[in-house]
């Protein structure tokens, strides 16, 4: 037996490890979780700290109190007017930070200006308009008087540098921002900000043919050299190349912050839980150890993305962006996860407690029905309305026709909260008692909305009679 003080310095130690570890909160879902159950789970799990995509109130108070540390957000579409406006940003400042730091409120950190504003695929849409807002923040937040301890950051994707080689030697900012780049730089450093970026090893696994699959993952594939140094992930390779485009035009010392990095679940045949575990396992594992990065030994600052499946996130960049959870849309961990990255499990990731379901019942095709090809139509009309990101080769509900169209008819039904009216299909739909679930395929029932987030009935009278505005472009996947 260990006398109890021994017990005690190892609950610290591993306390510690978890304490630097932060999550990314997103709200594009249909049926967000009450914003103060979700707050009591970050605290159960010893996650302090949380990074938000706006300040949006309910969440913001319930956060109040919290001790929890907060990044809130200004979404891009408002750099546009932040940028020339400098009343907005006193506006945005008053209502969105200053209002919260009353005492026993929110612990303001940051604000992050734009997210990932100089995106390659935006097409230089806030180029311009970064900056400046960034200025305006600043000022605004320096007036107000808390400009010293509320610091504005701008978290950045990963495609703002490149390697032309793959060799993190060759990074470099890209051509067509450096200016604008060399700006918040100069900016960050007189601030004393981090530099906040999202690196994505799933995301260069997904768009890069030939990408060897080991090197997304943390287990050690072969190497690649480089100036003296060994690269065996391309999380390390990544975060290094920025460390070397920072060097190269002389920013070597800023501190680095991982404002984003995760593995989605589904949606796409490298997607799933083992993948996802595999990745996490192996991430936070090289966390607690302190390890850093080849050229940047020591601890990172590391916000995980994300904590909910978002239903309702756009699925441009592909089906995986609606599941990039630790946690299911019910606030269920999809997969263990230890914490504080010890082999022996000593910080288990628990879930969100006190979580409402509607009753347990389901919508799915009628099994007299023979003739497939008028379900399918529903089923495509369903689809159009709700999420089928799930369906498909190599998901989790890789489904015969007949089971296909039962899972598009209780997603849609789900989805409308169970109203009668969402599971007719012209007289197609019934339901059921019975879980229809099987295997990893989970037909889910839908969780509760708390009383003010109750839809109106008219939007759904309205999309009862749009089975025209299909979106076919899914289809071609299901
Ligand atoms: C403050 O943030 C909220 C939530 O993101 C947003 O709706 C509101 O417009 C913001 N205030 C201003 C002045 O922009
Ligand atoms: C960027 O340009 C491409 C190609 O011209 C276009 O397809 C895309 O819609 C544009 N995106 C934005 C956000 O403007
Ligand atoms: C199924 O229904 C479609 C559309 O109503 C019809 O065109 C088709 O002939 C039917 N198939 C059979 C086998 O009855």
């Amino acid at each position: 037996m260990f006398p109890a003080w021994v017990f005690f310095i190892m609950l610290a130690a591993l306390t510690d490890l978890v304490r630097g570890l932060g999550v990314n909160w997103g709200q594009m879902s249909s049926h967000p979780l009450p914003p103060t159950n979700v707050v009591k789970m970050l605290k159960v799990n010893g996650i302090m700290k949380v990074k938000l995509f706006d300040a949006d109130p309910k969440t913001m108070k319930a956060l109040a109190g919290s001790g929890l540390d907060v990044m809130v957000g200004i979404p891009n579409e408002k750099l546009d007017k932040l940028s020339h406006d400098y009343e907005l940003a006193q506006k945005w400042v008053k209502e969105n930070v200053t209002e919260y730091l009353y005492k026993g409120g929110v612990s303001i950190s940051s604000v992050a200006v734009g997210n990932e504003p100089f995106l390659s695929s935006y097409n230089g849409s806030y180029v311009k308009t970064l900056f400046p807002s960034v200025k305006n923040i600043q000022r605004a937040l320096d007036e107000a008087g808390v400009g010293g301890k509320i610091k504005c950051v701008v978290p950045f994707n990963a495609d703002v540098y490149e390697s032309p080689s793959n060799k993190p030697s060759d990074g470099r900012f890209r051509k067509n921002i450096m200016k604008e780049m060399m700006e918040i730089l100069h900016f960050l450093r007189a601030k004393k900000a981090p530099f906040v970026v999202n690196i994505y090893p799933f995301l260069s696994l997904y768009q890069s043919s030939g990408f060897p699959q080991e090197f997304a993952f943390f287990d050690n594939g072969s190497p690649i050299r480089d100036k003296g140094a060994q690269y065996s992930n391309v999380f390390d390779a990544n975060y290094d190349t920025l460390l070397w485009a920072l060097k190269k035009v002389g920013f070597a010392n800023l501190d680095i912050v991982i404002g984003e990095v995760g593995w989605p679940t589904d949606g796409n045949g490298y997607c799933n839980n083992r993948l996802a575990k595999k990745f996490y396992d192996g991430l936070l594992k090289k966390l607690a150890s302190k390890e850093g990065t080849p050229l940047r030994k020591g601890y990172l600052e590391v916000y995980l993305f994300g904590l909910f499946d978002e239903d309702q996130k756009s699925i441009a960049p592909g089906d995986f962006e609606r599941h990039w959870g630790i946690f299911r849309y019910d606030g269920k961990p999809k997969f263990p996860m230890d914490l504080a990255g010890q082999k022996s499990g000593h910080q288990m990731l628990k879930g969100v407690e006190g979580v409402k379901y509607l009753e347990r019942q389901w919508c799915v095709l009628n099994s007299d029905v023979r003739n497939l090809s008028n379900a399918q139509v529903e089923l495509n009309y369903a689809c159009s309305m709700a999420d089928c990101t799930s369906l498909g080769k190599q998901r989790s509900c890789d489904l015969e026709l007949h089971d296909r169209i039962s899972y598009a008819f209780n997603e849609f039904y789900q989805n409308r909260d169970q109203d009668v009216r969402a599971c007719d299909f012209s007289g197609m739909g019934t339901k059921v008692t019975q879980d229809p679930s099987t295997g990893d395929c989970i037909f889910p029932v839908q969780v509760a909305l708390s009383a003010g987030e109750r839809r109106h009935g008219l939007s759904y009278a309205l999309s009862v009679f749009a089975p025209l505005f299909f979106i076919m472009s899914f289809f071609t996947l299901l």
